[in-house]
């Protein structure tokens, strides 16, 4: 199987919290994307770090409050799986976080998912919690 660019090691993503890095997407804009750690195979996922709710960062730069296998939103308090995604409580129940494919391979997690290209590990240029299609282009 081709793999993507190497993200991380899956020992890096932390078990309580999340690891932060960006992509660009199909339009070329920047997206950032976390990996949680799920008790399924292969043990992390990747959503892009957005609530589905409202525009909200879930991990705003110093990793996402995860509990009991869920990330908890920090405006509203929902709670979404981190292997399903799924919210089934609080202002964003019925919602899915947007997944980013990735695969694991010896330890290792690359991206996997053709409509993202890997940019760098971390938060997105712009750092804030504004929506990302405000962006600064040209700096
Ligand atoms: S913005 Fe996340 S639950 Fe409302």
């Amino acid at each position: 199987m081709a793999t993507g660019a190497r993200i991380t090691s899956i020992d890096e993503v932390p078990e309580a919290g999340s690891s932060l890095f960006t992509v660009s997407d199909r339009h070329g804009d920047d997206r950032e994307a976390i990996l949680v750690r799920c008790d399924e195979e292969p043990g992390v996922r990747a959503w892009i770090n957005v609530c589905p709710h409202e525009y909200q960062r879930l991990d705003r730069g110093r990793g996402a409050a995860i509990r009991d296998g869920e990330v908890i939103c920090p405006k509203h308090g929902s709670m979404f799986d981190t292997c399903s995604g799924d919210c089934d409580n609080g202002e964003a129940a019925g919602t899915t976080l947007t997944a980013v494919e990735i695969a694991v391979d010896d330890g290792t997690v690359y991206l996997a998912d053709e409509g993202y290209t890997y940019r760098h590990n971390g938060a997105g240029e712009d750092g804030d919690d504004g929506p990302s299609s405000t962006s600064h282009i040209g700096f």
